[in-house]
């Protein structure tokens, strides 16, 4: 007989019929007659209701049968008397796989903390909470894949060992082989990474732009999407270690285009989870977060509010609120200011352009102003910065003079400035951070809580 999945089994009709369930016991009550077992396999939130007669086993079988084993389950599918389920499965057979003893199992009771559920990482995914956001960030992974194909992009692969630091977006992790308590070093006293691995210096990548721009350069519309690593010790809620990025670039878009395309794929991609997770956003709304379906709603009908950094300042400086971090004109946003304007100004989702360029990257396209970058971050409702992204500069002299300005070392960056040399053409580009994503469209409040395993400053078990 063959295993069917319990998501299959509470839509089907075929009762009288025999079926096979396997999965991990989530209850069991019930009395000295009949027990009643909660069966979960995570192919959906609910669970199918097995019912037991006790005289039909073996005493030590359901003895076995605790919160957490793991069993398999042969029985007749009947409707339900009971509310709350159409279906549930009357045993004739059960096989346990794997018993979890009461006494130590550590998900025994529900309504643990998210805090406590985090130092059990390895057995958190067999929560509801977990299963539900983990589905949804599979759904997530699929929906981005499938918007770029429907789209005409193409997936490059960027590197994840990178001898590049040039982007400037954080701090590195150092990738290498040398041994740490005697490495080489130069006559100088420096460490000698010609000896090392690769000959030179290597870190784990913060960005696929640069090489996912490389590629743009030839296939017009790609996307990278993979793990980038950051050794910021910023421990808040919306920063991770390491987190995975999406990164499409585009030759021919200028920064409206760009906007146009953000504001179009993180539609697509919230309609996705509305579309196809509505079960698991009921739970998750139910559970932590009221508003998060109306939030998800609004995100897809209401337009972004488009409109330049200087313009937020003015904003921002005659709100009358005091901040924690001073605005003016040349600082950079905090998340308390981003989510001023999104949650109390506008109400909505808000795309900010033309940021000071000394706050923002060197490969930005400079404005006429001489002050200014086409950059544009967009900025979300409980979240704050969702996307950050920009139109490219790809004159070859505006870019090598704000390279040297910023003391780049041109030997790093040749290849990328051969690409302005040979056949540049204007195109843009944004990242859209995955687990920020996560964050927004299952309404968690913590980004430790989006991820499988989440690396953050001085945790790294699993
Ligand atoms: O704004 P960022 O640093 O932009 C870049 O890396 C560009 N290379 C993107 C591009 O133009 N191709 O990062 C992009 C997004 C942020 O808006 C945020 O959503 C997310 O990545 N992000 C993080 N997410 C989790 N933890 C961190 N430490 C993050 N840092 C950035
Ligand atoms: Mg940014």
């Amino acid at each position: 007989m063959q295993q069917i999945k319990v998501r299959e089994l509470l839509k089907s009709k075929e009762t009288g019929k025999e079926f096979m369930v396997k999965g991990w016991v989530r209850t069991r009550r019930g009395n000295k007659n009949i027990n009643f077992i909660a069966l979960n396999d995570g192919s959906i939130i609910h669970n199918i209701q097995v019912v037991a007669e006790v005289a039909n086993f073996p005493e030590e079988t359901l003895k076995l049968v605790n919160t957490g084993a793991c069993i398999m389950v042969k029985g007749i599918l009947v409707e339900s008397p009971a509310a709350g389920q159409p279906v549930e499965l009357q045993a004739k057979e059960i096989h346990v796989y794997g018993s979890a003893e009461p006494e130590t199992y550590p998900l025994q009771k529900k309504g643990h903390s998210l805090e406590f559920l985090r130092e059990i990482a390895h057995l958190r995914p067999r929560t509801n909470t977990f299963g539900a956001v983990l589905r949804i960030r599979h759904a997530m992974a699929f929906a981005v894949h499938q918007y770029f194909n429907d789209n005409g992009f193409y997936y490059i692969h960027a590197p994840i060992i990178t001898g590049s630091d040039a982007e400037g977006a954080g701090a590195m992790f150092r990738v290498t082989t040398l041994d740490a308590s005697k490495p080489p070093l130069k006559p100088d006293g420096t460490v000698d990474f010609a000896e090392d691995f690769f000959g030179k210096e290597t870190n784990l990548t913060v960005s696929g732009q640069l090489e996912a721009e490389l590629a743009a350069l030839a296939l017009s519309l790609v996307y990278t999407f993979g793990p980038t690593f950051r050794a910021e010790n910023s421990n808040t809620p919306r920063h991770l270690a390491e987190f995975w990025m999406i990164e499409p670039e585009m030759a021919f878009f200028d920064i409206n285009d760009n906007m146009d395309l953000a504001e179009d794929f993180v539609k697509y991609l919230v309609k996705y989870a509305l579309d196809n997770c509505l079960d698991d956003l009921e739970f998750l709304n139910k559970m932590y977060d009221n508003e998060l379906i109306d939030r998800l709603r609004q995100i897809v009908e209401n337009k972004f509010i488009r409109l330049t950094y200087t313009e937020a300042i003015t904003i921002l400086k005659s709100s009358g609120q005091t901040w924690e971090f001073p605005v003016d004109w040349g600082t950079d946003l905090q998340s308390e200011h981003e989510r001023y304007l999104v949650e109390k100004h506008f109400g909505k989702p808000v795309i900010l352009t033309d940021y000071p360029k000394e706050i923002k990257a060197f490969y930005m396209k400079q404005n006429s102003d001489g002050k200014t970058v086409r950059a544009m971050d967009v900025l979300f409702p409980k979240i704050g910065e969702i996307i950050g992204g920009s139109q490219r500069e790809e004159n070859y002299d505006s870019l090598l003079s704000r390279i040297r300005e910023l003391n780049i070392p041109e030997k790093d960056i040749w290849w990328y400035l051969e690409t302005r040399k040979f056949g540049t053409a204007p195109h843009s580009g944004f990242g859209l951070g995955f687990e920020r994503l996560i964050l927004f469209v299952t309404g968690m409040a913590n980004i430790r809580d989006v991820i499988p395993f989440p690396r953050t400053p001085k945790n790294a078990e699993f």
